[in-house]
């Protein structure tokens, strides 16, 4: 194993990429870690780059046993700086070999890596598989049971069949309808989950109640509360009419929370952000309430996400779950502006389906992160058949992006763009003009609310 000592460099994520592109399994800790708290000796330390310089006061140190344990160091740029002021002989770069633009950075890598640290090239993603089965199985105990949310996205899905190949239907998914999923999810994901999978999955239509608490808010931030809130209360009942089954058939009591965490989240929850910044909860583990003091499990917390695709296609994943675009939890909740009803859902859901099929009948769909339509709450003058109309518009979405954060919007060919508009004002009652989102992030985001 390769050690990354992180001092917060915007790239920092990119060199355990790099690593592990080669096969060699590293990871990638804070620059404060103590090299004695670790469990493990490194084969070779990586120092990151830094926004700090190492003549600022409160710069980062690290710990000085670093460079006495006798394995060799890189620095990258202020880690580079670091091993100036500390030691020689060491390696370093006063550039950024991890981004791709670099000219033979990864090569430089490589070459610390293999040739200077020897590291076993012993990461394969079929090793994988047998090695956080077998963790799973150690955690879990011959009785231990495991509930998990599953959305239907490929992260839930795969961590979902790992567990099941782990335990068996001592795993219990809960995937719940909260009404404004798309069009046939839930009989598409117990299709494949349950149906092809075997995956043992309890599907809690709470649709109504969605709506229910939904009705006359129109503020997003509100919006995304309340399902949020409404998600936590039916998972948590749900988990505990599990629980409840489980103790009445003389079975353990659920124990463990399985979660479909990446390793950018683990990142960003860990990496060095200075001495001010707060460390942030991985965004999907908050929410659930202390006294459910459930153990988490994160068999995909050491994966990226095309890693998490190729695992996917590894376990037998069709590629239509493997490739989906990202959903976000609010679901179409949030691509329907102003107040979200039924016959609103059904809309924006229609016209979703409409798109999303013509997207990939144009072979496109991979080339497009995320696509969506969304319903706009402005009804404007058209004509049908003869007839004035006065009706609502939709909004399509399309982004081109690597990491969500930025996004460009994605340049379709005309003669798409002209299809999909036909269909979704033929086909979709309520909506007489389609118009297409040429905003990137910033200064728009993804999502409209
Ligand atoms: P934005 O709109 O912030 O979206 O540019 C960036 C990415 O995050 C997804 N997203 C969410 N995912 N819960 C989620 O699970 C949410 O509340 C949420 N909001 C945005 C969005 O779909 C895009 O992929």
């Amino acid at each position: 194993t390769i050690l990354i000592l992180d001092f917060g460099s915007q790239y920092s994520h990119l060199i355990t990429r790099r690593i592990r592109e080669f096969g060699v399994y590293c990871e990638l800790l804070p620059c404060t870690q103590k090299i004695s708290e670790l469990s493990w000796k490194p084969k070779g330390i990586i120092l990151s780059g830094s926004p700090y310089s190492v003549y600022d006061q409160d710069a980062p140190r690290l710990d000085p046993e670093v460079f006495t344990i006798g394995v060799p160091v890189m620095g990258i740029c202020y880690g580079l700086q670091e091993c100036l002021v500390s030691i020689k002989p060491f390696f370093g770069v006063q550039f950024h070999p991890e981004v791709t633009h670099s000219i033979d950075g990864k090569q430089i890598i490589k070459n610390f890596v293999i040739k200077i640290c020897q590291a076993a090239q012993n990461w394969a993603m079929s090793e994988f598989i047998g090695k956080e089965i077998a963790r799973i199985r150690a955690i879990v105990g011959e009785k231990g049971q495991v509930i998990g949310a599953v959305s239907g996205g490929v992260d839930s899905s795969v961590a979902a069949k790992l567990m099941h190949m782990a335990i068996g239907d001592r795993f219990h998914g809960i995937m719940v309808d909260n009404g404004v999923m798309r069009h046939n999810e839930c009989a598409q994901a117990k299709k494949m989950l349950v149906d092809k999978m075997g995956i043992n999955l309890k599907i809690a239509d709470a649709s109504d109640r969605f709506l229910g608490n939904l009705a006359g808010v129109t503020d997003p931030e509100q919006k995304r509360k309340i399902i949020g809130n409404t998600f936590i209360d039916v998972f948590e009942e749900e988990a505990k009419a599990i629980d409840e089954e489980c103790a009445a058939t003389g079975h353990a009591p659920v124990e463990f929370l399985l979660q479909g965490t990446l390793y950018p989240d683990v990142i960003e929850s860990i990496s060095f952000k200075g001495p001010s910044a707060t460390i942030k909860t991985h965004h999907n583990v908050g929410g659930l309430k202390e006294n459910m003091k459930l153990k988490l499990i994160e068999p995909l917390r050491e994966l990226f996400k095309d890693e998490v695709r190729e695992l996917g296609k590894l376990l037998g994943m069709d590629d239509e779950l493997v490739w989906r675009h990202p959903f976000p939890g609010p679901g179409i909740a949030i691509r329907i502006l102003g107040e979200v009803t039924k016959s609103q859902v059904e809309i924006a859901r229609k016209a979703d389906y409409i798109y999303i099929e013509e997207i990939k009948k144009a072979g496109l769909y991979r080339q497009i992160a995320q696509a969506y339509a969304a319903l706009l709450p402005i009804k404007a003058v058209g004509v049908k058949g003869d007839k004035r109309t006065y009706e609502q518009m939709i909004c399509l979405r399309a982004v081109e992006t690597s990491d969500f954060m930025t996004a460009d919007w994605f340049p379709f060919p005309y003669d798409v763009l002209k299809k999909i508009s036909s269909r979704i004002c033929n086909e979709v009652n309520g909506v007489n003009r389609v118009v297409y989102d040429v905003s990137s992030k910033p200064p728009a985001t993804i999502e409209l609310e």
